[in-house]
């Protein structure tokens, strides 16, 4: 069977149903309670040049908009998330330079070749939608190039210890690549490769802490701060059917 590659990740993203449901979530569900809080507390001065990676249909590019932020660039690699988020932008008015790119090859984008931003996000586990951590290392790479020294960078991922199921879920999993008869369409132990009614085929990979520490090391940043969703915000119904729970990181350009 075919591994999941970049190309694979990018046509899931592209397909109808996948565009109608995050479509539907940045025209109604908007910034989850924990993303508020966090953008808020990490994000304080409205004024701040800020980079959105994996903008998707717009949701938290066009609710960073109606918060006050004026210096918004957000970039996606699926070309038909990207229309849905340029046409939200327009209907709310919403000043944001969208634009098409890839994350792992930040360095080749004219676009943004002669800014600097103070601030970057990849939020609802974009990142983790990159196959290979070589390419997820090579993302956090260019977010850290494109960003000022002290800049900061928000993002979200799974967590594989996050629950005792979790764990013994991934013991599993753990026998499973020892015998070799895992999924042959992942890449890396902590992939996964599933549909969802509703939302289409999604590849993610889930890392556990110590993943995340390292990567951010070997990038350029310096964690400054995680926590698991719950222990955030109390999310509303709406938010917890769009999406499971998820830890939260910032880390400071070096
Ligand atoms: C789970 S969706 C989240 C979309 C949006 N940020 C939201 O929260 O509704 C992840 C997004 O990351 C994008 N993405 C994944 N890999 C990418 C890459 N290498 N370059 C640019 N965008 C990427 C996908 O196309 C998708 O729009």
């Amino acid at each position: 069977m075919k591994r999941v590659s970049a190309n694979v990740v990018r046509s899931d993203f592209n397909d109808l149903l996948a565009v109608m449901h995050y479509t539907r979530a940045a025209h109604k569900l908007g910034l989850w309670a924990s993303e508020r809080i966090l953008i808020e507390r990490f994000f304080p001065d409205k004024g701040a040049r800020l980079l959105e990676a994996g903008c998707g249909a717009g949701r938290v590019s066009v609710a960073l908009w109606e918060l006050g932020y004026r210096h918004l660039h957000a970039f996606d690699f699926a070309e038909e998330l990207l229309v849905q988020a340029e046409s939200l932008a327009l209907e709310r008015q919403a000043g944001i330079t969208l634009f098409p790119a890839d994350a792992t090859a930040l360095g080749q984008c004219h676009v943004i070749r002669d800014t600097v931003f103070d601030g970057a996000l990849f939020m609802f586990n974009g990142l983790m939608q990159i196959p290979l951590r070589r390419n997820r290392r090579r993302a956090l790479r260019g977010l850290a190039a494109k960003c000022r020294p002290g800049g900061t960078l928000l993002f979200t991922t799974h967590d594989r210890d996050s629950s005792p199921a979790e764990q013994a879920m991934w013991r599993l999993e753990a026998l499973r690549w020892a015998r070799g008869a895992q999924d042959t369409r992942l890449r890396e132990f902590g992939d996964r490769y599933f549909s969802e009614e509703g939302t289409g085929r999604t590849f993610m990979h889930l890392p556990d802490r110590e993943e995340i520490l390292a990567d951010l090391a070997a990038t350029g940043w310096t964690h400054t701060y995680d926590a698991m969703r719950r222990d955030i915000a109390q999310e509303s119904r709406a938010v917890r059917e769009f999406s499971d729970d998820c830890r939260f990181w910032v880390a400071q350009r070096a």
